[in-house]
């Protein structure tokens, strides 16, 4: 039985959430591997809406959902989501959390804030919710861990050393200590209700593959938000690509079978940061309005801009993606022509591949192909044969340009409106 990796290959919203919800019908097991409460997915079954941003997208079918090592838990935001899905009748309960997934703490909040105000016009655009701050003291062998909560003088010790650490950045910027007894107060408050979650996710995941079950890897943000692969310094502090699966939960990379890539039929962008496609004025409203382009986690209205092969192909690449699952198809309906980004102009050269600068990314220009819309609401389509010439057109496009099928089309937020023309775990 397969294990299948979802990751974006854009700059996040992709409507990975909703994919993985597709996928999830199939799937025995959901892990979500990365990133924390950063991410945000609205997954919608007929009137119902669920908010997701922790809690991996297989809860909505009542699937085992496993938070792994590689993500950074706020504890009081994961106990905010329990609650919310628990009222709204899903089955919570199944929900495992790493025991060595990294807390973000308030501290890693306000550094957040801070840091940003700092940088001024060179802001990257957070969320604003410690995800950078975490996975710095993550790496600076600081962080405090979710098991640490169940070991009183293990935690006192641990945060003893970070708060040493903390409050001296803090004081930099002008920000008061931490309050070390009313922090652990709370931290032993939150605790129980995290208890019966916690488990060696690893030793689930794993076993879970070695029974034969479907294992599906669910990746926040996208491939340009990665750390290592993403447009640096405008990135999120993990790795939302399909290796940071291995890491991030704790299976070899011989473990993972296939890699599917979310892209949207166009481009957003979140946060600041270069975006050679990007579309100013009415045109990007015009999509914006349409396409509800505002952040689920922030409410931030998007940016938007055509689609990018240079970005998706490089997607394509270093993810090792099998198939693409295109969103929002429906979105373009009636805007004619459509543009492609086939190349980048730089210093009078077509250059193919992505640059890994900023700088020289920002001086690409995009070469655009035009090719023809269609009028047609695709919002009621659920078999490949019914899209309208263009729209199938255009799709072929995209499949040639970046040398990858596409394998899933989404036509609309609900999960019905989704179409694949092929079993996603059939490897
Ligand atoms: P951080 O992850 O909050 O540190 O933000 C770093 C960058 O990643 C910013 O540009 C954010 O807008 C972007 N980002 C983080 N999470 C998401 C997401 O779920 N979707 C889209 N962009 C995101």
């Amino acid at each position: 039985m397969p294990t299948v990796v979802v990751v974006g290959t854009q700059w996040g919203d992709e409507g990975k959430g909703k994919i993985t919800d597709y996928l999830a019908a199939a799937a025995d097991t959901v892990v979500r591997y990365q990133g924390g409460h950063n991410a945000g997915h609205t997954v919608i079954v007929g009137d119902r809406e669920f908010q997701l941003h922790l809690v991996p997208s297989g809860i909505v079918h009542g699937k085992r959902c496993i938070i792994g090592n590689g993500v950074v838990l706020d504890p009081w935001a994961f106990c905010a989501e329990r609650e919310a899905l628990a009222t709204q009748g899903l089955d919570v309960e199944r929900i495992a959390i790493s025991d060595a997934a990294h807390l973000i703490l308030p501290m890693h909040q306000a550094l957040d804030a801070a840091e940003e105000q700092r940088r001024g016009a060179d802001r990257l655009g957070t969320t604003l919710r410690g995800v950078g701050p975490a996975y710095a003291d993550k790496a600076a062998r600081l962080g405090i861990r979710v098991g640490d909560l169940f070991h009183q003088r293990l935690l006192r010790d641990r945060l003893e050393a970070n708060l040493r650490h903390a409050d001296d950045v803090l004081g930099l910027h002008g920000l008061p200590p931490v309050d070390r007894n009313d922090l652990l107060t709370r931290l032993a408050e939150v605790a129980a209700t995290l208890r019966p979650h916690v488990t060696d996710t690893t030793r689930l995941i794993n076993d879970s593959i070695d029974r034969g079950d479907r294992v599906l890897f669910e990746g926040a943000q996208g491939t340009l938000l990665d750390i290592d692969l993403g447009t640096y310094p405008y990135v999120t502090s993990s790795h939302p690509t399909a290796g940071g699966a291995c890491i991030g939960a704790g299976v070899g990379p011989s473990r993972i079978d296939r890699v599917l890539g979310v892209s949207k039929a166009y481009t957003t962008r979140v946060g600041d940061g270069p975006f050679p496609t990007e579309i100013h004025g009415e045109l990007a409203e015009n999509l914006r309005v349409r396409g509800h382009e505002y952040g689920t986690t922030t409410g931030r209205p998007r940016r938007c801009g055509w689609l990018d092969a240079v970005v998706l192909r490089y997607s394509v690449l270093v993810n090792g993606l099998a198939g693409l699952c295109i969103t929002k198809l429906d979105t373009l309906a009636g805007i004619d022509p459509i543009r492609i980004c086939v190349a980048y102009e730089l210093d009078g050269r077509h250059i193919v591949d992505l640059p890994h600068d900023i700088e020289t990314l920002s001086a690409c220009r995009p070469v655009f192909e035009e090719l023809p819309g269609w009028p047609d609401d695709l919002q009621d389509l659920r078999d490949r044969g019914q899209l309208p010439g263009a729209a199938l057109g255009y799709l072929r496009r995209i499949e040639e340009l970046v040398a990858c099928p596409v394998v899933i089309l989404s036509v609309g937020a609900e999960r019905a409106q989704t179409m694949a023309w092929e079993d996603p775990f059939a490897v």
